[in-house]
Formats: structure tokens, C-alpha cells, sequence
């Protein structure tokens, strides 16, 4: 259980939250400032998704489908080579074509943290590296802070909801010295640091203490709610982030658009199968009709705040009585965008910036329960995520168990990894 749960841990977060140290909240009007930055830079920057760089960076990065027929569907469909490693559906990435509007934007205004040249990004998921390769282009004297296992996710803490493709050891990376590569590839030790380990052992005070300076940008792409938390409560507790740092989240979406599935399903599937499915972004026929989807099947969601990240991003706002406003991506309402420009509230990630700490929380997310619902129906990458991915409630004993040999599976190497 976190912290932030319980009369102790209230006390504590509060304690926390006075001790944090008065950087000044950005202004209202500031903020208002920031926003047209944001869509003026957008404008003149690319149509979401229509600059096919960060597509070319996610080749090599997640594993084509082990099913020979998705497979050679796959290939074909998407005009790649046949002895490619890797896809993942770009529609779920491209919304980090959006940082470089909001970064140039923060910075012309000045509301950075730190107003030096070697600016501090905080990394938390790194896998092969496919994101930080692409923030090296656009970003390139940052001096990059990246924290992953290197082994693959940990298991979800007991009792929250589980994406049930999302299991202990998914993301195992089997490449031998990885933080010698990304050192090496990314411009060399001085701009960059790779630390190894899970979240809850890797991120002490020490290693608080050894950082460069607060963040300019904290990127969150760990994807489980447990490690989303203990990212976040490192940096809030060790004073890392400050009014202006920018907080991104990877799979701020994920949750609430993946369907909530009955425990029973899980009984009948092949969880091979189920990986395939999400790398491919279509499920086969075979699993869906072991999942009971039929064609005229109502999906039930979780709520935003009941899983993954955006659950972790709650409790944070909460415990150090954070102000976070939403800049860009799906964390507003797209509204009518302006004129010829697309919004900049599209994109399926999350872009916040942190206004204020040790006052009033506010998570900043800007969607009502109708227009989440709306955005379900119409955007493309959640509807990709509803046809291919399904959570599971962690509330009932027999989906532990179902869990835990899941978990138990994959830990023998007879699973996905
Ligand atoms: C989706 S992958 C990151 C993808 C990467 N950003 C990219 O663009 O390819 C998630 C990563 O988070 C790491 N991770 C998740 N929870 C973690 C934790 N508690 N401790 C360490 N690493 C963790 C996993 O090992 C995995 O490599």
C-alpha cells in the first residue's frame, strides 16, 4: 500500500507537502501564454503522426507476432521487411511529436526550472530505447536520466486493476550491456546516465541526492500503476521536479480504453496469443471468440483515475498537493482546434505541467465523463486499444490466482517476455 493510503500517510504527505520549497506557481497568465505558444508551435510544426520519424525510431523496438498468419498479415499490410524485429501500432506513440512544441514553448516563455543549456530529462521506462532515441534528436545537449529493470515490468501491486498483458517480466530486454549502448549512441557519459534496478530499490536518497538539478522533463512510460507512483513520490519527496517541469505520460490512456473483461476470460485464452495481439494491433479471431467479444459487444471501461499511470498521477496531486494543468495531448478536450491547425489536445499520451506544489491539488485532468466517452468512440489509437488489450478487476481471488500463474509462467520462460 502506498504512503499517500492511510491516517499515517496523510500526515506524512502533508508534512511533505510544507516542506517542498517555494518556487513560485507559474501565473494565470502565464499559463494563457503557454497555451497559444503551445498551438502556435504545433501549427507550424507537423500534422500528428504525418512525420514519419518517430515511426522509423520504433522499428527494432517491441517484437513482431510469434503467430506466422498474424504475422504475414502484418508485414504485408504495412509494406515493412519481412526479417524486421519489431512494430508497435504508431498511433500510440506519435503523441511525443507534440513534446517538441511544448518544450520550445516553456522555454521561450522561461518557465523552465533550470534556465541553463544542459537541461535535466528524467526517463522512467526505457526498454530498448526507442523514446529516448528519439528525444536525442530533438533535444540534443539534454542530459538525459534514464531508470528501467532492464528485466522487464514488476508485478502490479495486489489489488489493483491488471492489464493482463502487461505481466511480470513483459519488456524483458535479452540484450546484453544496454546502458553501454544508449550512453554510447546518445552523445557519451557527460549527457547521459543510465541506473538499473526496479523502481523501489533504484530510487533512493542517495541516488536522489547524485542527480544533476530539478527536471525540465520527467517522461513516465513504466506503464503499471506501482511503478508510476514510486517514480513520481521519488521525485516529489527528493524535490526533483518544481513549478515548470513538464510531466508526460506514455499510457495515460491505456487503461480506460482497454475493456474490463469478466475474470472467467482469462481462462480460456492463450496468453501468446494475447501478446500477438497487442504488438499487431488486431486480435486474432480465435482469441476474441475465447474472450467472448462478439460483434455487437458493449465494453465496459474503468473510470481514467482507477488504474495505471493516471491513478499514480492522482495520488501524487494529492499527497504533495500538487497543481498540474494539462498542455497537450489526451488530457482536454481537442475543441475545435484553430482553423487549418490541428489542437494540440489530441494524441493518445498526456502532457502536463506542474504549476504549482503545497497548495490546493488539482490533477488537471480537463475531460468530463461525456467526452471521455466520446473520445473512446472517435480516436483512433484508443479504439485500437479497446479491439486489443482488456484489464482485469485484481478485486477477485480467482483472478489472483489466474495472475499469479500467469506470472508464474512467464517467470519459468514459457510466456510472453
Ligand atoms: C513500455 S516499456 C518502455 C518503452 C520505451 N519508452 C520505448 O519507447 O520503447 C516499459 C519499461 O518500463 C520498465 N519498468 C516498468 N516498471 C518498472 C519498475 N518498477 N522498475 C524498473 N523498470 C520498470 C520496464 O522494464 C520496461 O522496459
Amino acid at each position: 500500500m502506498p504512503a499517500s493510503q492511510g491516517a499515517v500517510g496523510d500526515v506524512l504527505a502533508l508534512a511533505r507537502a510544507w516542506r517542498v520549497p517555494a518556487a513560485s506557481p507559474l501565473s494565470p497568465g502565464s499559463l494563457a501564454a503557454l497555451d497559444s505558444l503551445i498551438a502556435a508551435n504545433w501549427c507550424k510544426t507537423v500534422d500528428l503522426c504525418g512525420n514519419a520519424t518517430y515511426g522509423k525510431v520504433m522499428f527494432g523496438s517491441l517484437m513482431l507476432p510469434r503467430n506466422s498468419t498474424l504475422r504475414r498479415a502484418f508485414v504485408q499490410e504495412h509494406h515493412i521487411a519481412s526479417n524486421a524485429t519489431s512494430w508497435v501500432p504508431d498511433s500510440l506513440r506519435c503523441w511525443r511529436l507534440l513534446v517538441p512544441a511544448v518544450v520550445h514553448a516553456i522555454e521561450e516563455l522561461r518557465l523552465s526550472p533550470a534556465r541553463r543549456r544542459h537541461q535535466s530529462y528524467y526517463h522512467f521506462g526505457i526498454f530498448q530505447g526507442a523514446s529516448v532515441y528519439y528525444y536525442r534528436e530533438q533535444f540534443p545537449s539534454a542530459k538525459f536520466l534514464m531508470f528501467d529493470s532492464f528485466i522487464g515490468l514488476p508485478a502490479e501491486q495486489p489489488g489493483e486493476l491488471q492489464r493482463a498483458t502487461w505481466l511480470k517480466g513483459t519488456f524483458l530486454v535479452r540484450e546484453g550491456d544496454i546502458a553501454e549502448r544508449l550512453v554510447r549512441d546518445l552523445g557519451g557519459p557527460s549527457l547521459n546516465r543510465v541506473e538499473r534496478g526496479f523502481f523501489n530499490e533504484s530510487l533512493t536518497a542517495a541516488l536522489a541526492a547524485s542527480m544533476p538539478g530539478p527536471a525540465a522533463l520527467v517522461d513516465v512510460d513504466s506503464d503499471i500503476y506501482i511503478s508510476a507512483f514510486q517514480a513520481l513520490d521519488w521525485l516529489f519527496q527528493f524535490e526533483l521536479v518544481q513549478p515548470g517541469t513538464l510531466v508526460l505520460y506514455d499510457d495515460w490512456m491505456d487503461y480506460t480504453c482497454a475493456p474490463l473483461l469478466s475474470p472467467s476470460a482469462l481462462d480460456n485464452i492463450d496468453m501468446r496469443d494475447a501478446m500477438d495481439g497487442m504488438n499487431v494491433g488486431r486480435m486474432s479471431r480465435g482469441l476474441r471468440a475465447a474472450l467472448g467479444i462478439t460483434n455487437n459487444w458493449q465494453p465496459r471501461f474503468p473510470k481514467i483515475f482507477d488504474g495505471g499511470e493516471p491513478k499514480a498521477h492522482f495520488e501524487i496531486a494529492k499527497k504533495y498537493g500538487v497543481d498540474f494543468r494539462c498542455v497537450a495531448g489526451s488530457c482536454a478536450p481537442a475543441g475545435q482546434g484553430g482553423g487549418r491547425c490541428p489542437s494540440q489536445y489530441n494524441g493518445f499520451g498526456a502532457l502536463f505541467i506542474i504549476a504549482g506544489i503545497g497548495g490546493t491539488p488539482n490533477h488537471g485532468f480537463a475531460m468530463s465523463e461525456t467526452q471521455l466517452a466520446a473520445w473512446r468512440a472517435s480516436d483512433v489509437s484508443c479504439r485500437t486499444v479497446t479491439r486489443t488489450r482488456f484489464t482485469v478487476a485484481d478485486d477477485d481471488r480467482k483472478v489472483n490466482r489466474r495472475v499469479q500463474r500467469l506470472n508464474a509462467m512467464v517467470e519459468k520462460g514459457r510466456g510472453p517476455g
